[in-house]
C-alpha cells in the first residue's frame, strides 16, 4: 500500500444520524470537498448491502446508488434518505447504460464498488473439482457475471467519475483468481474468471490513470465471508476466519482509504495485503 492518508471522516462508519456523526459532517465540509455520490453494484447480495449501509454512514458521501439485480428497486423515488436502489443485470448491458443514466442525475461518484459475483446456483451450476466436469454454457455464465459484467460497469461508470481528486473503483475478486497462489486446483470456471476480472481491473486501471490522476482501480478478496455465495463451502474454514459482511466491507473500505495511484491496478485483501497475480 502506498500509506495514503484517509479522507476527512473516513473513521465514521458507524450507522445512524449520531451527534458525533454530525459533528464528523461538519468537519468534512469545512476541510474537504462536498460529499460525493457512491456506487455499489449488487447490493442485493452479502457484501453489496453490507457496503451500501458502510458508505451511507460516510461523512464523505452524500447518496448512495444501490443496484441490484433482484432488487428492492425505488426507480429515483428514493423513499431511505440517502440511498437510491434501481436495476442492474450484468448480463444486459443496456441495464449497465440505465444505471449510469441514472447515476449521471446524481452526485458524481467518487466510489464505485462492484459486490457482484457468481459461484453456484440453485439450477445445478457448482464448482468445477475436475476437467470432466466443465460445461462450456456454464464457464460462459461465470465469465458474463465475474469477469464481462464488471468491465462493462467501468466501461460505463468511470467516465462519470471526477478526474480530479481522490476517486476509487474496486471489485470484489477473490484469492482464488491468483495464478500463482493456485496450490490447490479445482473451482475452474470461478478461478479462471476471476484472474480474468483482475486482468480486466488492471487494463482498465492503466487507462483511467491517463484522465484521471488520483484513480484508483483496483480488486479486493474479502476474506471468506458469511454470505449465500460461500455457505456450501464453509466447513472447513478456521474458527475466528468466517467474516460477517459487515465486518468484511469495514476491512476492505479502511484497506481502500489506505490506497493510492501507485496501487492502482493490483488486488488487495481484507487485511491489507496484496493478493499476488
Ligand atoms: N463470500 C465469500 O466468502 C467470498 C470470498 C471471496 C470472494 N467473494 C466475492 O465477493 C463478492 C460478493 O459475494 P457475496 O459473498 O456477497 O455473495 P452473495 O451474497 O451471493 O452476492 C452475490 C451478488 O451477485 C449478484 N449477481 C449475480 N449475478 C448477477 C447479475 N447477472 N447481475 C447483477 N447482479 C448479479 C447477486 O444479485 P441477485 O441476488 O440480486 O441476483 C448478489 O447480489 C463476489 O464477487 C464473490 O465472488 C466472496
Amino acid at each position: 500500500m502506498s500509506g495514503r492518508g484517509a479522507p476527512v471522516g473516513s473513521g465514521d462508519t458507524s450507522p445512524g444520524g449520531t451527534g458525533a456523526k454530525a459533528d464528523a459532517k461538519a468537519d468534512a465540509k469545512a476541510l474537504s470537498p462536498a460529499p460525493a455520490g457512491a456506487v455499489v453494484v449488487g447490493a442485493s447480495g452479502g457484501l453489496g448491502a453490507a457496503f451500501v449501509a458502510a458508505l451511507r454512514a460516510r461523512a464523505d458521501v452524500s447518496t448512495v446508488l444501490a443496484l441490484s439485480r433482484s432488487g428492492p428497486h425505488d426507480d429515483g423515488a428514493a423513499p431511505e434518505a440517502g440511498v437510491v436502489r434501481a436495476r442492474i443485470d450484468l448480463t444486459d448491458e443496456a441495464s449497465i447504460a440505465a444505471a449510469a443514466a441514472l447515476a449521471r442525475t446524481l452526485a458524481p461518484p467518487r466510489w464505485v464498488i462492484v459486490a457482484t459475483g457468481l459461484l453456484h446456483a440453485p439450477d445445478g451450476l457448482r464448482p468445477e473439482k475436475s476437467l470432466a466436469m466443465l460445461d462450456g454454457a456454464r464457464m460462459a455464465r461465470l465469465f458474463a457475471v465475474n469477469a464481462t459484467g464488471p468491465a462493462l460497469v467501468a466501461k460505463h461508470f468511470l467516465p462519470l467519475m471526477p478526474r480530479e481528486g481522490r476517486a476509487v473503483f474496486a471489485a470484489v475478486s477473490a484469492r482464488v483468481g491468483s495464478i500463482s497462489d493456485n496450490r490447490l486446483g479445482g473451482w475452474y470456471g470461478y478461478r479462471a474468471s476471476k484472474a480474468a476480472l483482475n486482468m480486466l481491473l488492471r487494463t482498465a486501471a492503466i487507462e483511467w490513470a491517463r484522465t484521471a490522476r488520483e484513480g484508483v482501480c483496483v480488486g479486493l478478496h474479502p476474506g471468506t465471508v458469511d454470505t449465500a455465495l460461500s455457505r456450501p463451502f464453509q466447513a472447513g474454514v478456521p474458527e475466528g476466519r468466517l467474516f460477517g459482511a459487515d465486518e468484511s466491507a469495514a476491512k476492505l473500505l479502511a484497506v481502500l482509504d489506505g490506497l493510492g495511484p501507485a496501487d492502482s491496478g493490483r488486488v488487495f485483501a481484507w487485511d491489507g495485503s496484496e493478493v499476488p497475480a
